[in-house]
């Protein structure tokens, strides 16, 4: 169970830190080498060198999801380089104005988060998709989250955002479903990262209050389910968002 990802190419992005480190970190020690996409130039250089020095084949790129070219330019970097692009994992993703109420929250800030978390989710999957079928095979993976599903209260950018991700992921997935390629997301409740840390205590309060098992996720749970979802064997699911939520979601 420990070479999955033997001779694959995986992007993750968000790859700087929390989840989307912790995912890149899985892959590459069962094998994939891991190109992390992220706009924080200096940390993600910092994470894959953790990575590297810790035996891992990990490489870095400055990319901002929400900038077409660079999407489309550095996407196509990675497969020049190394050949192809097997898996792609976005987990870059912003929590945008929380605990404030829809009167309160800025039109501006409703579309800064449009363009990181639904429209970079649309471009990542537009251009990753493509070397993907091109060699009929590919795993895509959208990081979504619960409260697209349910809508929390006071973050009314994120939820609608997060909502449209399972949206793309249920569209794109039936397109390419008779491909190699299956698209899926995931939606997890609350896992203990610095995007949690940083979010208002009420609201985190609120989130792990509503899960049954009562406590956060932790990053190995996100990055197992996210490693089983991008894995060859997970080939009968596409178009489908998996829950990661202690028992919060029920449908
Ligand atoms: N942590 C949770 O509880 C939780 C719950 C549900 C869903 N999620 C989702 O999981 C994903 C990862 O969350 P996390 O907690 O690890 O967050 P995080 O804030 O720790 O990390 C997010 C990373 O994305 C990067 N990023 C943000 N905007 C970007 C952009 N435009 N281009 C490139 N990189 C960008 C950031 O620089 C950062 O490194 C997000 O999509 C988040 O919405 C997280």
């Amino acid at each position: 169970m420990d070479d999955r990802f033997t001779d694959q190419v995986a992007i993750v992005t968000g790859g700087a830190r929390g989840i989307g480190e912790a995912v890149a970190r899985r892959l590459a020690s069962e094998g994939a080498v891991v190109v992390l996409f992220d706009r924080l130039a200096d940390e993600v250089n910092e994470a894959a060198y953790r990575m590297s020095a810790d035996g891992m084949p990990v490489e870095s790129m400055a990319v901002d999801i929400t900038d077409e070219d660079s999407v489309k330019t550095s996407i196509a970097e990675v497969v020049a380089q190394h050949g192809k692009l097997d898996v792609m994992v976005n987990c870059a993703g912003i929590v945008g104005p929380n605990n404030t109420k829809i009167t309160e929250y800025e039109t501006t800030a409703f579309d800064e988060i449009y363009a990181v978390n639904l429209r970079g989710s649309f471009l990542m999957t537009k251009f990753a998709i493509e070397p993907m079928l091109a060699q009929d095979y590919g795993r895509i993976l959208l990081y979504a989250s619960i409260g697209g599903k349910e809508g929390n209260p006071g973050m009314v950018g994120y939820a609608a955002t997060k909502a449209g991700v399972f949206g793309l992921v249920k569209g794109v997935g039936k397109e390419y479903a008779e491909t190699g390629v299956t698209v899926n997301g995931i939606a997890p409740a609350v896992i203990r990262t610095p995007m949690v840390d940083a979010a208002d205590p009420e609201m985190v309060k609120y989130m792990t209050d509503r899960i049954p098992m009562k406590r956060t996720g932790s990053l190995e749970e996100a990055a197992a389910m996210s490693a089983f979802i991008v894995s060859r064997e997970n080939s009968f699911s596409t178009g489908y968002v998996f829950d990661l939520s202690g028992g919060r979601a029920t449908y």
